[in-house]
Protein backbone atom coordinates (compact mmCIF):
# COMPACT_ATOMS: atom_id res chain seq x y z
CA UNK A 1 0.00 0.00 0.00
CA UNK A 2 1.16 3.69 -0.39
CA UNK A 3 -0.15 6.49 0.73
CA UNK A 4 -1.40 8.41 -2.55
CA UNK A 5 -4.02 10.67 -2.64
CA UNK A 6 -4.26 10.92 -6.09
CA UNK A 7 -2.77 8.49 -8.97
CA UNK A 8 -3.66 9.08 -12.33
CA UNK A 9 -2.61 7.54 -15.50
CA UNK A 10 -3.12 8.89 -18.85
CA UNK A 11 -6.00 10.89 -18.50
CA UNK A 12 -7.83 12.58 -20.98
CA UNK A 13 -10.44 15.21 -21.28
CA UNK A 14 -11.72 17.17 -24.31
CA UNK A 15 -14.20 20.34 -24.97
CA UNK A 16 -17.12 20.33 -27.58
CA UNK A 17 -17.19 23.66 -29.29
CA UNK A 18 -20.63 23.37 -31.55
CA UNK A 19 -18.65 20.99 -34.13
CA UNK A 20 -15.41 21.30 -32.86
CA UNK A 21 -13.90 19.17 -30.11
CA UNK A 22 -11.04 20.88 -28.24
CA UNK A 23 -8.59 18.15 -26.65
CA UNK A 24 -7.61 19.97 -23.36
CA UNK A 25 -5.81 17.05 -21.31
CA UNK A 26 -4.38 14.07 -23.04
CA UNK A 27 -2.02 11.25 -21.66
CA UNK A 28 -1.59 13.01 -18.02
CA UNK A 29 -0.22 11.52 -15.01
CA UNK A 30 -0.15 12.50 -11.61
CA UNK A 31 0.85 11.19 -8.38
CA UNK A 32 0.57 13.16 -4.86
CA UNK A 33 1.32 11.82 -1.41
CA UNK A 34 -0.13 12.62 1.98
CA UNK A 35 1.78 15.67 3.24
CA UNK A 36 3.24 16.63 -0.24
CA UNK A 37 2.71 19.83 -1.92
CA UNK A 38 2.93 19.87 -5.87
CA UNK A 39 2.32 23.21 -7.45
CA UNK A 40 0.80 23.36 -10.78
CA UNK A 41 2.04 25.95 -13.23
CA UNK A 42 1.27 26.50 -17.21
CA UNK A 43 -0.38 28.97 -19.71
CA UNK A 44 -3.80 30.18 -19.26
CA UNK A 45 -5.75 28.14 -21.29
CA UNK A 46 -3.36 25.21 -21.03
CA UNK A 47 -6.02 22.89 -18.86
CA UNK A 48 -5.05 23.62 -15.19
CA UNK A 49 -8.39 24.52 -13.91
CA UNK A 50 -10.34 21.29 -15.84
CA UNK A 51 -7.18 19.61 -14.08
CA UNK A 52 -8.63 20.64 -10.73
CA UNK A 53 -12.02 19.87 -11.73
CA UNK A 54 -11.39 16.31 -12.76
CA UNK A 55 -9.78 15.95 -9.48
CA UNK A 56 -12.64 16.77 -7.11
CA UNK A 57 -15.05 15.06 -9.43
CA UNK A 58 -16.74 18.57 -10.75
CA UNK A 59 -15.63 16.97 -14.77
CA UNK A 60 -15.53 13.42 -15.63
CA UNK A 61 -12.21 12.46 -17.70
CA UNK A 62 -12.87 11.17 -21.14
CA UNK A 63 -10.80 8.30 -20.60
CA UNK A 64 -7.37 6.80 -18.31
CA UNK A 65 -7.08 6.07 -14.92
CA UNK A 66 -7.82 8.05 -11.87
CA UNK A 67 -8.05 7.00 -8.32
CA UNK A 68 -8.24 9.22 -5.19
CA UNK A 69 -7.60 8.04 -1.24
CA UNK A 70 -7.26 4.49 -3.05
CA UNK A 71 -10.75 4.30 -4.96
CA UNK A 72 -11.18 4.25 -8.69
CA UNK A 73 -13.13 7.40 -10.46
CA UNK A 74 -15.22 4.78 -12.06
CA UNK A 75 -16.27 3.38 -8.94
CA UNK A 76 -17.17 7.11 -7.24
CA UNK A 77 -21.08 8.06 -7.80
CA UNK A 78 -22.25 11.48 -7.72
CA UNK A 79 -22.77 11.22 -4.27
CA UNK A 80 -19.82 9.80 -3.26
CA UNK A 81 -17.92 12.47 -4.91
CA UNK A 82 -19.96 15.21 -2.88
CA UNK A 83 -19.51 13.65 -0.17
CA UNK A 84 -15.65 13.75 -0.87
CA UNK A 85 -15.55 17.34 -1.60
CA UNK A 86 -17.72 18.33 1.74
CA UNK A 87 -15.41 16.01 3.71
CA UNK A 88 -12.21 15.41 2.55
CA UNK A 89 -11.09 17.68 -0.53
CA UNK A 90 -11.16 21.18 -0.45
CA UNK A 91 -11.25 23.38 -3.41
CA UNK A 92 -9.98 26.85 -3.20
CA UNK A 93 -11.04 29.15 -6.14
CA UNK A 94 -9.31 32.25 -7.34
CA UNK A 95 -12.09 34.36 -6.12
CA UNK A 96 -12.81 32.48 -3.00
CA UNK A 97 -15.90 30.94 -2.38
CA UNK A 98 -17.69 32.78 0.70
CA UNK A 99 -21.68 33.03 1.14
CA UNK A 100 -22.24 36.35 0.95
CA UNK A 101 -25.08 36.36 3.42
CA UNK A 102 -22.96 34.87 5.77
CA UNK A 103 -20.19 36.77 7.92
CA UNK A 104 -16.54 35.15 7.87
CA UNK A 105 -17.37 33.24 10.97
CA UNK A 106 -20.13 31.87 9.73
CA UNK A 107 -18.59 30.73 6.70
CA UNK A 108 -16.62 29.27 8.86
CA UNK A 109 -19.36 27.58 10.90
CA UNK A 110 -21.28 26.66 7.90
CA UNK A 111 -18.23 24.92 5.91
CA UNK A 112 -17.34 22.88 9.58
CA UNK A 113 -21.14 22.25 9.66
CA UNK A 114 -21.33 20.45 6.21
CA UNK A 115 -17.95 18.23 6.71
CA UNK A 116 -20.00 16.97 10.42
CA UNK A 117 -17.49 18.98 12.24
CA UNK A 118 -17.99 21.75 15.06
CA UNK A 119 -16.04 24.94 14.26
CA UNK A 120 -14.35 25.51 17.42
CA UNK A 121 -10.82 26.32 15.97
CA UNK A 122 -12.77 29.11 13.88
CA UNK A 123 -11.08 31.88 16.23
CA UNK A 124 -7.63 30.52 16.28
CA UNK A 125 -7.86 29.50 12.20
CA UNK A 126 -8.62 33.48 11.58
CA UNK A 127 -5.58 34.47 14.21
CA UNK A 128 -3.64 32.20 12.40
CA UNK A 129 -4.08 34.12 9.15
CA UNK A 130 -4.42 37.41 10.77
CA UNK A 131 -8.21 38.33 9.97
CA UNK A 132 -9.54 37.88 13.42
CA UNK A 133 -10.16 41.60 13.50
CA UNK A 134 -12.86 41.19 9.96
CA UNK A 135 -14.75 37.63 12.07
CA UNK A 136 -17.77 39.38 11.44
CA UNK A 137 -17.84 41.23 8.26
CA UNK A 138 -19.42 40.05 5.42
CA UNK A 139 -17.39 38.82 2.42
CA UNK A 140 -18.40 42.56 0.53
CA UNK A 141 -16.87 43.87 3.01
CA UNK A 142 -13.38 42.71 2.84
CA UNK A 143 -10.47 43.32 0.56
CA UNK A 144 -9.51 40.96 -1.74
CA UNK A 145 -6.57 39.64 0.24
CA UNK A 146 -8.83 39.32 3.55
CA UNK A 147 -11.57 37.87 1.58
CA UNK A 148 -9.31 35.04 0.30
CA UNK A 149 -7.55 34.38 3.52
CA UNK A 150 -10.75 33.44 4.76
CA UNK A 151 -11.91 31.55 2.30
CA UNK A 152 -9.03 29.26 2.62
CA UNK A 153 -9.68 29.47 6.64
CA UNK A 154 -13.42 27.99 5.49
CA UNK A 155 -11.28 24.90 3.54
CA UNK A 156 -9.49 24.27 6.50
CA UNK A 157 -12.63 24.34 8.84
CA UNK A 158 -13.49 21.11 7.18
CA UNK A 159 -10.62 19.71 8.14
CA UNK A 160 -9.67 18.49 4.26
CA UNK A 161 -6.65 15.89 3.71
CA UNK A 162 -5.92 16.92 0.36
CA UNK A 163 -6.42 20.76 -0.99
CA UNK A 164 -6.52 21.85 -4.36
CA UNK A 165 -5.74 25.70 -5.03
CA UNK A 166 -6.91 27.41 -8.49
CA UNK A 167 -4.75 30.42 -8.22
CA UNK A 168 -5.29 31.54 -4.82
CA UNK A 169 -2.81 34.43 -5.31
CA UNK A 170 -4.51 36.05 -8.49
CA UNK A 171 -6.37 38.13 -7.88
CA UNK A 172 -4.41 39.97 -5.42
CA UNK A 173 -1.83 42.64 -5.69
CA UNK A 174 2.02 42.09 -5.51
CA UNK A 175 1.79 43.52 -2.10
CA UNK A 176 -0.66 41.92 -0.86
CA UNK A 177 0.28 38.45 -2.50
CA UNK A 178 3.35 38.98 -0.57
CA UNK A 179 2.08 38.58 2.74
CA UNK A 180 -0.54 36.13 2.32
CA UNK A 181 1.94 33.32 0.61
CA UNK A 182 3.90 32.34 3.96
CA UNK A 183 0.85 32.38 5.62
CA UNK A 184 -1.14 30.06 3.09
CA UNK A 185 1.61 27.92 3.15
CA UNK A 186 2.75 27.79 6.67
CA UNK A 187 -1.38 26.59 7.68
CA UNK A 188 -0.90 23.60 4.57
CA UNK A 189 2.29 22.64 5.85
CA UNK A 190 0.99 22.29 9.27
CA UNK A 191 -2.18 20.14 8.76
CA UNK A 192 0.40 18.53 6.85
CA UNK A 193 -2.39 18.23 4.15
CA UNK A 194 -2.12 17.37 0.28
CA UNK A 195 -1.55 19.95 -1.70
CA UNK A 196 -1.90 20.86 -5.40
CA UNK A 197 -1.21 24.79 -6.11
CA UNK A 198 -2.27 25.61 -9.49
CA UNK A 199 -0.18 29.01 -9.24
CA UNK A 200 1.66 31.75 -11.42
CA UNK A 201 3.11 33.41 -7.85
CA UNK A 202 6.63 32.18 -8.03
CA UNK A 203 6.86 32.51 -4.12
CA UNK A 204 4.60 29.98 -4.09
CA UNK A 205 5.49 27.21 -6.19
CA UNK A 206 8.88 27.62 -4.67
CA UNK A 207 8.03 26.56 -1.56
CA UNK A 208 6.58 23.15 -2.62
CA UNK A 209 8.15 19.88 -2.52
CA UNK A 210 7.77 20.06 -6.62
CA UNK A 211 6.77 22.01 -9.49
CA UNK A 212 5.02 20.56 -12.80
CA UNK A 213 4.45 22.18 -15.68
CA UNK A 214 0.77 21.56 -17.93
CA UNK A 215 1.96 21.87 -21.66
CA UNK A 216 0.61 20.22 -24.48
CA UNK A 217 -2.37 18.24 -22.44
CA UNK A 218 0.10 16.62 -19.98
CA UNK A 219 2.49 17.43 -16.87
CA UNK A 220 5.72 17.38 -16.98
CA UNK A 221 9.03 18.03 -13.98
CA UNK A 222 9.48 21.83 -14.57
CA UNK A 223 12.57 22.41 -15.98
CA UNK A 224 13.17 26.38 -15.34
CA UNK A 225 16.22 26.65 -17.28
CA UNK A 226 14.26 25.14 -20.45
CA UNK A 227 11.25 27.56 -19.82
CA UNK A 228 12.08 30.81 -18.81
N1 LIG B 1 -16.80 24.45 -20.57
C1 LIG B 1 -15.94 24.60 -21.59
N2 LIG B 1 -16.35 24.47 -22.86
C2 LIG B 1 -15.50 24.60 -23.89
N3 LIG B 1 -14.19 24.85 -23.75
C3 LIG B 1 -13.71 25.00 -22.50
C4 LIG B 1 -14.56 24.88 -21.36
N4 LIG B 1 -13.81 25.07 -20.23
C5 LIG B 1 -12.55 25.31 -20.68
N5 LIG B 1 -12.49 25.26 -22.02
C6 LIG B 1 -11.28 25.43 -22.85
O1 LIG B 1 -10.33 24.49 -22.42
C7 LIG B 1 -9.04 25.04 -22.38
C8 LIG B 1 -8.45 24.90 -20.98
O2 LIG B 1 -9.21 25.68 -20.08
P1 LIG B 1 -8.83 25.79 -18.54
O3 LIG B 1 -8.80 24.43 -17.95
O4 LIG B 1 -9.75 26.77 -17.92
O5 LIG B 1 -7.33 26.36 -18.61
P2 LIG B 1 -6.47 27.19 -17.54
O6 LIG B 1 -7.12 27.01 -16.20
O7 LIG B 1 -5.11 26.59 -17.63
O8 LIG B 1 -6.47 28.61 -18.00
C9 LIG B 1 -9.17 26.47 -22.85
O9 LIG B 1 -8.87 26.50 -24.23
C10 LIG B 1 -10.62 26.78 -22.61
O10 LIG B 1 -11.08 27.73 -23.52
MG1 LIG C 1 -7.83 28.41 -14.82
Amino acid sequence: MNNALIQAQNLSRSYRNGREQISVLHGLSLELRGGEAVAVIGPSGSGKSTLLNLLNGLLLPDSGQLQVFGRAHSDLTENDWAELRRTRIATLFQDGNLIPTLTVSRNIAFRAGLAGLQAHDGEALLAQLDIADVAHRYPDQLSGGQRQRAALACAFAMRPELILTDEPTGSLDYATAQRVVPLFFDAIRERALGALIVTHNPELAQRCDRILELREGALRPWDSAVSS
